[in-house]
């Protein structure tokens, strides 16, 4: 077994575990990430919802749906790139993650990004990119992400440079034809570094 594979069944074997915050105690399934383990790009939402709870996948509801949208309108399966969470674990009614919940589950996505080494994070809505902001230590670009989507900021990992790539969550796009309209030029950044890279 790849080195990759085995860092991300072990995660996976602990998030299955997982009695850090007592989020385990109202899901039904954890929700640990999906994709490519080589992929060059990981896309970081907030937690799980309902649909996500219940089959153990990331992203499969309403919000999925557009994401895939996007994905395939750079031209990019699903199966190409990196789906986690800051949450393994859905929040009751969906509230917002709590801070002892994220430092509690955080160090999963942290192991995950690590194990992959990505190029570029993707980060899905505020919640992401003030967690991925603050942990590459650019905390002094954090705006609403209003104001910092599709912008691009370098970062130096563990593993080499990044690149991070805040975005509004899909979510905002279900109902909002300019909100994907939006989304989907962002994804044009996406793209062209993933050109880039090959
Ligand atoms: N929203 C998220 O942030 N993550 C999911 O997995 C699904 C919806």
């Amino acid at each position: 077994m790849k080195t990759v594979d085995r860092k991300l069944k072990q995660i996976r074997d602990k998030t299955i575990d997982c009695r850090k915050c007592p989020l385990y105690r109202t899901r039904t399934l954890p929700v640990v990430g999906q994709g490519n383990h080589a992929a060059k790009i990981i896309f970081v939402g907030e937690a799980p919802g309902q649909n996500e709870d219940k089959t153990g996948r990331p992203f499969c509801g309403q919000a999925g749906g557009v994401l895939d949208e996007l994905l395939a309108s750079i031209g990019q399966p699903r199966e190409s790139v990196y789906i986690g969470n800051i949450l393994k674990c859905r929040p009751p009614q969906n509230r917002n993650p709590l801070e002892n919940e994220i430092e509690a589950c955080a160090p999963y996505l942290e192991e995950q990004i690590e194990a992959i080494r990505p190029k570029i994070i993707a980060a899905l809505g505020n919640y992401a990119a003030v967690f991925i902001l603050k942990k590459y230590g650019l905390e002094d670009k954090i705006e609403g992400i209003s104001k910092i989507h599709g912008k691009v900021f370098e970062a130096a990992a563990p593993f080499g440079g990044i690149k991070i790539i805040p975005l509004y969550h899909p979510a905002v796009a279900v109902y909002n034809a300019n909100m994907k309209e939006t989304l989907k030029k962002d994804f044009l950044i996406i793209k062209n570094f993933l050109n880039n890279e090959k």
